[in-house]
């Protein structure tokens, strides 16, 4: 079946203006995790949909701003992580935790506003919603209901792994020559994982390519009943690892510990857990039609005190076995990207392929401006 999405849709700079539009600032964006806005005046700058956004722990609520100061539009906190008070730097302005104006340095002599326009003079909000220790903004004035973007037995699923989650984590970000959209097609395309990851990721699978194929084909629908809640889906498959044993006695872990754990979080969101132990989060930035920004962050799991440094220190080799299986994911989506071309021939899928042909009509409608969700909802059926 030829795929309903052409070569424009991962070339165009047009295409990539609507996504941003109707996609990106229509939708609840995974923005960051809370252990790292614990404190007051915590603090994370970061763009979605082409807005810069700042997130900020006001007296232990997390809000979201534009990160513009109303006065010359300096980013009024320029770090991508921190703890400040929200205080411009460029002239001193002072913020309330709504977005108002609090203060203006010598305001009196040399500003002179009247009482409407010091008034009107606002960092814009945005709407949030925390899930477990995962956060999410909503650019839009009026924000889609959020049980409309993910079921909720999905929220349950993603709020009970994340709260997990200790108070560390690494984070480390990528730019990338390929269509973001390559990269959620990449993850439910489980075929490709003997072939790119043959002495990576495969070996880690007992079972071989049957068990990743009956364990990893996510909800097998029809382009008919797709909404967009099916676009975020939870899977688990068997793993061939065996955790450290001072990591089974000290530390909380989620699940099994012989478990890969996969919950997508429609549009550019794939937040793993492995083993129960360590949680990444790899999420999938459009910058361009054929730039993506690859923002990994790993928070380590709730810890006995005295185990935290061991803990942190075992990160390291996971992020680092993380990027080798990336790589070679990105090295065959570089190479997809490279090769594509306005008036290439259309992709073909067979059988197995058919979410990607589902998820496509989904996106098309998002990018046309349309609810994604008009159908009526049915029973879902649980894949765990
Ligand atoms: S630009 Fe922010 S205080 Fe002037
Ligand atoms: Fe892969």
């Amino acid at each position: 079946m030829k795929s309903p999405l052409s070569p424009k849709h991962y070339l165009s700079e047009e295409i990539f203006a609507l996504e941003q539009k109707n996609i990106f600032q229509k939708l609840w964006i995974f923005a960051g995790i809370k252990p790292a806005l614990a404190a007051h005046n915590a603090f994370m700058t970061r763009e979605i949909g082409g807005v810069p956004v700042l997130l900020q722990n006001c007296s232990g609520k997390i809000r979201a701003f534009e990160n513009l100061c109303p006065h010359r539009l300096m980013p009024v906190q320029t770090e991508e992580f921190g703890q400040a008070p929200m205080r411009c730097v460029y002239h001193g302005w002072t913020f309330n935790p709504d977005g108002t104006v609090r203060t203006i340095p010598t305001e009196k002599t040399l500003y002179n506003y009247d009482a409407e326009t010091r008034q009107s003079m606002c960092m814009k909000q945005f709407a949030v919603r925390e899930l477990g220790n995962m956060i999410f903004v909503c650019l839009d004035k009026h924000p889609l209901p959020f049980d409309d973007q993910f079921t909720p037995e999905f929220q349950e699923k993603v709020a009970e792994a994340s709260m997990f989650f200790g108070p560390h984590a690494i984070h480390s970000s990528r730019f990338l020559d390929f269509n973001w959209k390559l990269m959620y097609e990449n993850v439910v395309d489980y075929n490709h994982i003997p072939f790119v990851h043959p002495r990576s990721l495969f070996p880690a699978f007992p079972g071989g390519l049957r068990e990743v194929e009956c364990k990893l084909t996510p909800v097998p629908y029809g382009p008919e009943s797709v909404e967009l809640r099916d676009l975020s889906f939870t899977r688990n498959i068997e793993l061939n690892v065996i955790p450290y044993h001072w990591m089974k006695q000290a530390l909380k872990h989620y699940g099994k510990t012989n478990r890969y754990y996969n919950f997508y979080i429609y549009p550019n969101v794939n937040f793993t857990c492995v083993t129960g132990f360590t949680f990444p989060i790899h999420q999938y930035h459009p910058v361009s039609a054929q730039t993506t920004q690859i923002r990994v962050t790993v928070p380590s799991v709730a810890v006995n005190d005295d185990y935290v440094q061991k803990h942190a220190a075992s990160l390291r080799p996971l992020v680092l076995y993380e990027y080798r299986v990336m790589d070679e994911d990105f090295d065959a989506l570089e190479s997809i990207q490279k090769s594509l071309r306005l008036d290439a021939p259309p992709v073909e899928h067979g059988h197995y392929e058919a979410p990607l042909v589902s998820m496509a009509h989904v996106y098309k409608s998002l990018l046309n401006g349309e609810s994604a969700n008009e159908k009526p909802s049915r029973q879902r059926k649980s894949f765990w």
